[in-house]
């Protein structure tokens, strides 16, 4: 079964993206991979983004077999010069730019007292400048178009703490308010620019930074719906907020997170 066949995904019009160009960046794993799946079996022409070759390549290929259209571009999002280029490409390929979903991200658990000064920079630079830097390079051919759409991918966390990732909450908590000055700025050049704010998803690069795969269920357990969140959840609200049901929702976050955020339950 392809994302697009699962109830959440069938609740759209398989026409739901059509025309749309969009760019996900972290599009060769987890929730990035999941949204270019869906945004593709939903008529939009995809850019898988990613500095890994060979999870982009995989991701569209598997796009490819299911009879949609994608893109896989190879970019590390620190580096605003690539970013650019990249853009320039996805431009000269299909001719627009619609959709971008900031994606990437990079995170694991350390105590901040333990944090090396690289340690902060790289995720800071992965997560906040890497946003910024797609985001400020996506929004020239958006404006030139009269508009599009911006989704950052936070963290359910960002108004409350991080445990043992403060440096991935003050990223993600630097861009809840980017989406919202973004979301200012741009809106007069019809770009609209929200946040999705999942909350546990068990996800490889999840489990590898979490460092315990476990700790999924047993998070899942004490949540109001009783288990994590699946692909196909994410996706779902990440098709909601580009498509034309969301034309009035700009600077908002969409917590997608069971209950996470506000039952009280942390990380073990
Ligand atoms: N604890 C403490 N410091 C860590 C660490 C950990 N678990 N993992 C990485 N670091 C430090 C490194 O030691 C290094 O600092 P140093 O030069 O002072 O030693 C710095 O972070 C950069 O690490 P490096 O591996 O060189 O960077 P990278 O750009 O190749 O990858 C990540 C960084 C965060 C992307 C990598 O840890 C990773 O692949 N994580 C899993 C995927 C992921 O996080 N997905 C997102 C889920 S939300």
């Amino acid at each position: 079964m392809t994302i697009t066949q699962t109830r959440q995904l069938a609740a759209f019009s398989p026409h739901a993206l059509d025309g749309r160009v969009a760019v996900i960046t972290g599009g060769g794993t987890g929730m990035g991979a999941a949204i270019a799946e869906a945004y593709a079996g939903l008529g939009a022409r995809v850019v898988a983004l990613s500095r890994n070759p060979d999870h982009v390549e995989e991701v569209a290929g598997r796009i490819g077999a299911a009879g949609g259209v994608a893109l896989p571009v190879v970019c590390d999002v620190r580096d605003r010069e690539r970013v650019g280029a990249a853009v320039e490409e996805v431009v000269a390929h299909f001719g627009r730019l619609d959709v971008l979903v900031n994606s990437a991200a990079g995170n694991f658990r350390c105590a901040a007292s333990d944090l090396s000064p690289n340690a902060w920079r790289t995720v800071v630079d992965i997560d906040l400048n890497g946003t910024f830097f797609c985001s400020q390079a996506a929004a020239e051919p958006m404006k030139a178009a009269g508009g599009g759409v911006i989704l950052n991918i936070i963290g359910d966390f960002v108004d409350t703490h991080g445990d043992r990732m403060a440096h991935a909450a003050a990223a993600k908590a630097g861009i809840w308010n980017l989406t919202r000055s973004l979301a200012k700025e741009w809106g007069p050049d019809g770009i609209r620019v929200n946040a999705l704010a999942p909350g546990p998803f068990e996800t490889d690069g999840g489990s590898q930074g979490l460092g315990r795969r476990e700790a999924f269920a047993e998070i899942g357990a004490a949540l109001p719906l009783g288990r994590t969140g699946r692909m196909e959840e994410i996706a779902a609200a990440a098709v909601f907020l580009a498509s034309d049901a969301a034309t009035f929702i700009t600077g908002a976050t969409l917590m997608v997170d069971g209950g996470h955020s506000w039952s009280g339950y942390h990380l073990p």
